[in-house]
């Protein structure tokens, strides 16, 4: 024990770090602006720098997220509520952008699934949920726009029970939808929650002493009245109860029903999320677990956002804080080029002040301008050389090689391009033969992003063209004596990456096929942890 441990205590339980996963229109947004309306947020992140001109420099950015309305940068967004401090993390929900998005998820402790009502499980929210569920990531799940025409309330909840194989309990009981919604039964506190449409208030509840309280047969037309006690005795007899351990471990899901967009149901899911979902959790490294109470900082890079200002080239990295009390002005390890780095500057989501972070916890996400230094995946502690795990790295699914317009400036290229790629936005893969570039991307919309910002932010006409090459996989063995000789074999199919690490790019499938069944001594990976 230390004498900071009360504080520790304190700050870390009081904390709640998640995302909202859904498939696009689900209403992600909706739902995310009416939990920052509860919490009045304290910050914003990503406008944190955005000032006078610098806005003016960033909004071109935005225009392209505008243009093509969706999100393209995940951002931070803290807010408090009844003495709890939220840390909600924007994951972008289109399907181009999942390597950030993954990413995002191993920032979080917890996650809130939001599924339209009428359309059940889709494509991204099944993606997303699998990724939350390889770090066994619990999941509160909130069914959304019920004052439109819906599915059945059992067709759905049995809907993510057999596709996602997660156990499902109601948290909430919906009375009718779309045009006869009348609200809900909130099966967790015993209290009939009526619907008001349009209001931007919190619906308050009415107390309610059982499904038998006469005071139901008031407030509700006997039919509803009976239609609600008769599904919420057999949702109780077909599902499971709801079970803390269980949901913490990712395997039940307590599931909301309400309308984002009318602002109903929204104060329960918050209460949910501050009553069941965990506090900052251990974090693994590859020696040993860091626990959240550990009175020295440590904390990983999850992400980049870079340029926020063109003309100094700067970037922010987002730090997921996993243990300690950290103060402005500390110093802390990093630990993969051993420096020390003097913490005067971070930006913290959630000071009070608003601009400059003076102390964080577990659980929150700092902000540090550097240039360059450092790079995802990468760790921060008070000195011992921890590596935190688990970040994941993609192999591009799409390849294309790219040119400047004017070929003087291939050098600028160059840099911008390796620039891009200690982001994450891109895989900029050099191959042994030749002088191009090739890039690669998770999704195919993001070349058409990466030649907006090479052109905004470096000053640079480029053209990507494709370059009939099939997939690229990192290579790896155990015995560095076989890989080189695979690496001198097949020169002509071997790229580095921006770490230097050797990729081999596939022309089609055959090609690749044929090089994982002569060379079974070399791994051919398709995620790579980052290291
Ligand atoms: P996303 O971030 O998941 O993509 O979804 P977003 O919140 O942008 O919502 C998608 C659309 O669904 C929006 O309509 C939004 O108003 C609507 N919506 C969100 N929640 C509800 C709800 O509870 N009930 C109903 N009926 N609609 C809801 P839009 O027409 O695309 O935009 P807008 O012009 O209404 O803003």
């Amino acid at each position: 024990m230390n004498n900071l441990a009360p504080l520790l205590a304190r700050e870390v339980a009081r904390r709640r770090t998640f995302a909202i996963i859904a498939h696009p229109d689900a209403g992600k947004t909706t739902l995310t602006e009416k939990l920052l309306l509860f919490g009045g947020a304290i910050q914003l992140a990503g406008a944190v720098k955005a000032r006078g001109e610098q806005r003016r420099a960033r909004s071109d950015w935005m225009k392209v997220e505008r243009e093509r309305g969706i999100s393209v940068t995940a951002s931070v967004m803290t807010f408090e509520h009844e003495g709890e401090i939220f840390n909600l993390l924007d994951t972008p929900g289109h399907e181009d952008f999942s390597e950030d998005t993954y990413r995002t998820l191993t920032a979080v402790d917890s996650a809130v699934m939001v599924i339209d009502a009428a359309k059940g499980i889709e494509t991204q929210t099944r993606k997303l949920f699998e990724a939350c569920r390889l770090r066994d990531v619990p999941i509160i799940t909130f069914i959304n726009k019920m004052d439109r025409e819906s599915r059945d309330p059992f067709d759905l909840l049995s809907e993510i029970e057999q596709t996602l194989a997660l156990d499902v309990t109601p948290a909430s009981w919906p009375i009718g939808m779309g045009k006869t919604f009348r609200g809900c039964f909130d099966i967790f506190k015993d209290r009939l929650v009526l619907f008001d449409r349009g209001t931007t208030q919190e619906q308050t509840g009415i107390e309610i002493k059982g499904l038998d309280d006469p005071l139901l047969d008031q407030r509700l037309k006997p039919d509803e009245a009976q239609r609600l006690r008769d599904e919420v005795e057999m949702a109780r007899g077909l599902m499971p109860k709801f079970d803390l351990e269980s949901y913490r471990e990712g395997h039940l899901s307590p599931v909301y029903f309400g309308s984002a967009v009318n602002n109903f149901g929204v104060g329960e899911l918050l209460h949910g999320l501050a009553e069941f979902a965990p506090s900052p959790r251990p974090q693994p490294t590859t020696g040993r677990k860091v626990e959240p109470m550990e009175d020295k900082v440590s904390g990983f890079v999850f992400k980049i956002q870079a340029n926020m200002d063109p003309k100094h080239r700067d970037r922010i990295a987002f730090v997921r804080l996993c243990s300690g009390h950290f103060e402005r002005g500390m110093k802390l390890t990093h630990v993969r080029s051993s420096k020390q780095i003097n913490v005067h500057n971070a930006v913290l989501f959630l000071a009070r002040d608003r601009e400059l972070a003076e102390e964080a916890y577990a659980g929150d996400i700092i902000g540090l301008p550097n240039h360059g230094n450092l790079r995802i995946g990468d760790s921060l502690s008070e000195g011992e050389p921890l590596q935190f795990t688990g970040i994941p790295s993609f192999a591009p699914e799409h390849l294309q090689s790219v040119r400047a317009d004017d070929p003087l400036r291939a050098k600028h290229l160059g840099k911008a391009l390796e620039q891009l790629a200690e982001e994450g936005a891109a895989r900029v893969l050099r191959p042994q033969i030749g002088t191009e570039w090739i890039v690669g991307v998770v999704g195919a919309l993001q070349f058409e992003i990466l030649a907006d910002r090479i052109r905004t932010e470096y000053g640079l006409q480029v053209k990507f063209e494709p370059v009939g090459l099939y997939a690229a996989r990192w290579v790896e063995s155990d015995d560095p004596a076989k890989l080189k000789a695979f690496l001198d074999e097949t020169r002509a199919a071997i790229a580095h990456d921006h770490n230097g690490d050797p990729v081999f790019l596939a022309r089609n499938a055959w090609h690749l096929d044929r090089a994982q069944q002569d060379h079974p001594e070399i791994r051919f990976l398709k995620t790579k942890e980052q290291a």
